[in-house]
């Protein structure tokens, strides 16, 4: 990379990002298409959220990625937030135009383009949720806007799904949605066709537990882990044993940052898709 006077900084803002793969995502997509773009990864506190958007703004920075725990209160601090961005109530993606911040949310989107791309169609289908943080919420999200059927929320703090569940049921009316323990009690799971674990069980090997067992699913179930380290977590080796179709979590990781580059890059009419697996393979 020939770093000049000419070099456009995008970069992410979080607390801590430490083992971020972010930069490693943007700055090989870059490479890739031979940009001269750099992605750089900020440890920003709360406290000096003002400061840095300020100089955002001064420095001409075109595009900023935003992480825990800023996804929600950055909110504060632009001009504008996409339908999108608006109804997960988080942003993590901002576009700098002539100074006015446009703040949208690519997870959902990143997660929805992640199933395209094997062609899987989440219409009409039942959509097992484990987890009701952020992660849950944006997925949810994005599933209920790709017209499943249906969603149970499944947490192992009962008040936090029925409260996701609850938002849900207000902003798409037409999509049955229910909530209940990580025990899976009152769900039907042989009309499950997709589990999608947003709970970071799985991120400690050596000490997780499964989030549920696997048992009596139908066999065309889809399980889907959007923890992305280790790659194959504790979950998506018993679905494999299991014979189930399984997706990891890099998957998403990818494609939001892929989307990320699409709403930073949009004049510039590239096929951001078709980088997905040599971004994978690097990965
Ligand atoms: P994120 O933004 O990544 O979704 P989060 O908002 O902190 O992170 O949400 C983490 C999710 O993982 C929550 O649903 C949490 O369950 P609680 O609402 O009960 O806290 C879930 N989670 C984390 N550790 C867990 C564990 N050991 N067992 C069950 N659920 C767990």
């Amino acid at each position: 990379m020939n770093i000049n006077w000419n070099t456009q900084i995008y970069c992410l803002i979080g607390h801590p990002i430490s083992k971020t793969l972010s930069p490693v995502i943007h700055n090989n997509f870059y490479k890739l298409i031979d940009k001269n773009n750099i992605y750089l990864a900020f440890d920003v506190e709360e406290k000096d959220l003002y400061t840095i958007i300020e100089a955002i703004k001064i420095l001409k920075i075109k595009g900023f990625n935003v992480t825990i725990p800023h996804k929600t209160i950055i909110i504060n601090y632009l001009d504008k937030i996409s339908e999108e961005a608006k109804l997960i109530g988080a942003v993590n993606t901002v576009k700098n135009i002539d100074n006015k911040l446009i703040g949208y949310n690519t997870d959902g989107a990143g997660f929805i383009k992640s199933l395209e791309l094997m062609n899987i169609d989440v219409k009409g289908k039942n959509i097992l949720i484990l987890g009701a943080g952020g992660a849950a919420k944006a997925i949810a999200t994005s599933l209920a806007l790709a017209e499943v059927n249906s969603i149970f929320i499944s947490n192992r703090t009962l008040e936090k799904a029925k409260k996701l569940s609850q938002k849900l049921k207000y902003q798409f009316p037409r999509v049955l949605i229910d909530y209940g323990r990580l025990d899976l009690k009152k769900v039907d799971k042989k009309n499950i066709h997709m589990v999608v674990n947003c709970t970071s069980i799985g991120m400690y090997p050596n000490i997780d537990e499964l989030p549920i067992k696997l048992d009596g699913f139908s066999q065309n179930l889809i399980v889907y882990d959007i923890v992305y380290k280790p790659k194959k977590t504790k979950l998506l080796k018993l679905a494999e044993n299991k014979g189930y179709k399984t997706i990891d979590g890099l998957n998403m990781l990818i494609n939001q940052g892929l989307y990320s580059q699409q709403i930073w890059l949009e004049d510039e009419n590239y096929n951001i898709y078709n980088y997905f697996y040599k971004i994978r393979r690097i990965l």
